[in-house]
């Protein structure tokens, strides 16, 4: 391909200011010759605030025919429909319910230079991948629950054979391609449901064991969601793919997010079959916003996703290759201090940005 599509989405909050980072970078480690072409489309809290819609249908349209989407943040607090969820939040849900992205990958990884609250961790320790079911599940639920006579809601989880089994694949082929790293010498993907109460996970169990038998040289367990929670803090190093749910990879993200120092350096990938959304995996932080002070490297490390997703899809080594400097440069980066206040440091946001894309054009 000589060109590829993009689709911008800025959002709320902060989102203007760590997506603007991210294709600034992008930009810088495909050079003159990029053959991206970034276009902005309008969705979010604040055009919903302005225009009465959250998520226009042309934006839907030019997301759809992209070839990949980028995206800041979504959703301001107290811009609501009358059910009091968010309308904000329409963009990322209806992107992945109708372009059916069903595989949300979420790479937690602890760089050098970030402190992690747990003790005695150091870089390199925590290195896995939550892989979030992204299209089922509780979240299926949206716009779609009942409020009976003002008294008794009701949310439905749904978990299908077809959706179980395909992100189940999914996580077994993660563990192949070795995202995250292989731990005492084994590759292994963990099943995190709640099999002992709920028929629902009992079945996203089964189907897991099942799809298992196709894949012998990969490592299997299982854990129950609350118990994962605690070993998530107790032994992050024990864990290389971990696959479940979308409310329970919803909860999971920011718990593990929180080991390697938070919300602003967790990336995230939502693949389907025929689209690719990327965007970190925080909020808009409306308390930070416009102050210059927003973590870039979410968003940036997201964008490096897209550009592997793009080049793998299309067979183009140049992205991929681009992809790995952004790696390599945000490393050194944060190895050498380039810090945002999320992280205890001064580092502005323009600081950080720069100095990656100083780094890449050197
Ligand atoms: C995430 C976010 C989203 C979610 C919101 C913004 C809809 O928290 O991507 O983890 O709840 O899935
Ligand atoms: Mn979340």
């Amino acid at each position: 391909k000589d060109v590829y599509q993009i689709a911008v989405v800025h959002g709320d909050g902060i989102g203007p200011e760590v997506c603007a980072a991210a294709v600034e970078v992008v930009k810088a480690a495909l050079g003159p010759g990029c053959p991206l072409r970034f276009t902005e489309y309008p969705a979010g809290a604040e055009h919903f605030l302005k225009t009465g819609q959250s998520f226009p249908q042309p934006t839907f349209e030019a997301c759809r025919a992209a070839d990949a989407i980028l995206h800041g943040a979504g959703g301001l607090p107290g811009v609501v429909y009358p059910d009091g969820t968010e309308a904000g939040l329409d963009f990322t849900l209806r992107l992945r319910f109708e372009l059916d992205l069903y595989a949300n990958i979420r790479p937690i990884r602890l760089f050098e230079g970030v402190t992690s609250p747990l003790a005695g961790v150091k870089a390199g320790d925590i290195d896995y991948v939550i892989l979030r079911e992204n299209s089922e599940g509780l979240y299926a639920a949206r716009g779609a629950g009942a409020l009976l006579r003002g008294e008794v809601a009701v949310d439905t989880l749904v978990q299908t054979r077809a959706g179980i089994e395909r992100i189940v694949r999914k996580a077994f082929e993660l563990a192949r391609q070795s995202s995250g790293a292989p731990r005492d010498g084994v590759r292994r993907v963990t099943c995190c449901d709640k099999a002992n109460v709920l028929r629902s996970y009992a079945f996203f169990r089964s189907v897991f064991d099942e799809v298992a038998k196709d894949y012998p040289d990969i490592a299997t367990e299982h854990a129950l969601i609350d118990a994962m929670a605690m070993h998530l803090v107790l032994k992050p190093g024990h864990f290389n793919v971990i696959v479940s749910e979308n409310m329970f990879g919803d909860i999971l993200s920011d718990l593990a997010a929180a080991t390697v120092g938070g919300m602003g350096m967790a990336p995230s990938a939502e693949v389907g079959d025929a689209n690719g959304f990327f965007q970190a995996a925080h909020g808009s932080a409306p308390d930070i916003a416009g102050k210059g002070i927003a973590n870039p490297y979410g968003t940036i490390l997201s964008a490096a996703a897209m550009l592997d997703w793009l080049g793998r899809g299309h067979g183009d080594e140049r992205l991929p290759r681009a992809a790995e400097q952004i790696r390599r440069v945000t490393e050194a980066c944060l190895a050498n201090g380039l810090l945002s206040a999320d992280l205890k440091g001064k580092s502005s946001t323009a600081e950080i940005t720069g100095n990656v894309c100083d780094r890449l054009a050197a």
